[in-house]
């Protein structure tokens, strides 16, 4: 594996998940794997979960993991080719990327979107420039438009906790004060839709996912209506994707606190559990109550991300000559 962005690049489901709970019952077992390896973890945004489990991953087995906040304890990179460096942004990333390389085995990358340019967010132009000029295996941390390793971990935790063979899962939209990236859902959907379950996806008008993510996923603009009978839940607020609406990309189209996910929401489900990859505004995306009931998976979820960096990073070293 010299990648992971998309679902189709970890292969077959079944193998990932079965290798996810070997890895789980016994993270330390391939400790020299990745004995004498570097890991450059470069961050261009805020994190807690994806900058701690991948350095603990990596670190189960053995690597040596650096991280570099972009800005803080670097020079800004400038991203865009062909303008006049006369900004703040003092090395362009045609250069730093081959320089970063030169100093690892793996990388991995946090690059949100800026959703004020659809093409250049969908074009996944930051981590693309990773994989073009450092010529090592790249990992998304999420990057413009996807989350690979949030997806992975959900996906884990769904495993681990199903009580039917073909579970119904509910993603829906819920209400956020700052516009928020398309990365997570769309990957959620991406890997819901590869996987074994029943998958539907709620959300005001206006916010249609791409079609390359929603798949043949049930779109239903009826909240409750979507959640009836839900097994899981999965709450997240996403920004306007530009689907049906491209002027308003990147931008909030409702603040309707009526998709705030309360137990009005869940007493329609079937005793689901809730989910939410964390970071989580509390009473705007989900209750209070439903936060803090034993239904919750919030912190297992998280939990997971450790288990689900530490797969992609075993695949990849397991490849490297
Ligand atoms: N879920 C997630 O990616 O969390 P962080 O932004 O804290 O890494």
């Amino acid at each position: 594996m010299d990648r992971f962005l998309h679902v189709s690049d970890i292969g077959p489901l079944d193998k990932a998940l079965e290798e996810a709970l070997q890895v789980k019952a016994n993270p330390l077992a391939w400790k020299q794997l990745g004995a004498d390896k570097t890991i450059m973890l470069i961050f261009f945004n805020s994190s807690l979960r994806t900058r701690l489990s991948s350095q603990k991953a990596a670190l189960n087995l053995g690597m040596n993991p650096i991280v570099l906040n972009i800005g803080q304890e670097s020079w800004k990179l400038e991203t865009q080719m062909g303008v006049v460096m006369d900004s703040d942004k003092s090395e362009h990333i045609r250069e730093a990327v081959p320089v970063i390389a030169s100093y690892c085995d793996i990388i991995g990358v946090r690059s949100f979107a800026g959703l004020s340019d659809r093409e250049y967010d969908y074009n996944e132009t930051i981590i693309n420039q990773f994989i073009e000029y450092g010529g090592k295996p790249v990992i998304s941390l999420e990057s413009a438009t996807v989350h690979p390793c949030q997806a992975f971990a959900d996906l884990i935790t769904i495993e681990e906790h199903r009580t039917k063979q073909r579970p119904k899962v509910v993603m829906t939209w819920a209400p956020h004060p700052k516009a928020l990236p398309q990365a997570v859902p769309n990957s959620f959907a991406e890997w819901m839709n590869a996987a074994d379950v029943d998958f539907v996806i709620t959300h005001p008008e206006g916010y249609e996912l791409d079609s390359r993510f929603v798949g043949n996923a049930k779109v239903e603009y009826d909240q409750m209506k979507a959640l009836e009978g839900a097994d899981f839940v999965y709450a997240k607020n996403w920004s306007c994707p530009g689907v049906t609406r491209p002027e308003s990309y990147g931008g909030i189209l409702s603040r309707d606190m009526g998709w705030t996910v309360d137990e009005r929401h869940m007493a329609v489900t079937d005793n689901a559990y809730f989910l939410h990859c964390l970071p989580v505004r509390r009473n705007m995306i989900v209750s209070d109550a439903v936060t803090d009931s034993p239904r919750r998976l919030a912190a297992e979820d998280a939990a997971n991300r450790v288990v689900s960096a530490q797969v992609v990073m075993k695949r990849i070293l397991e490849g490297l000559k």
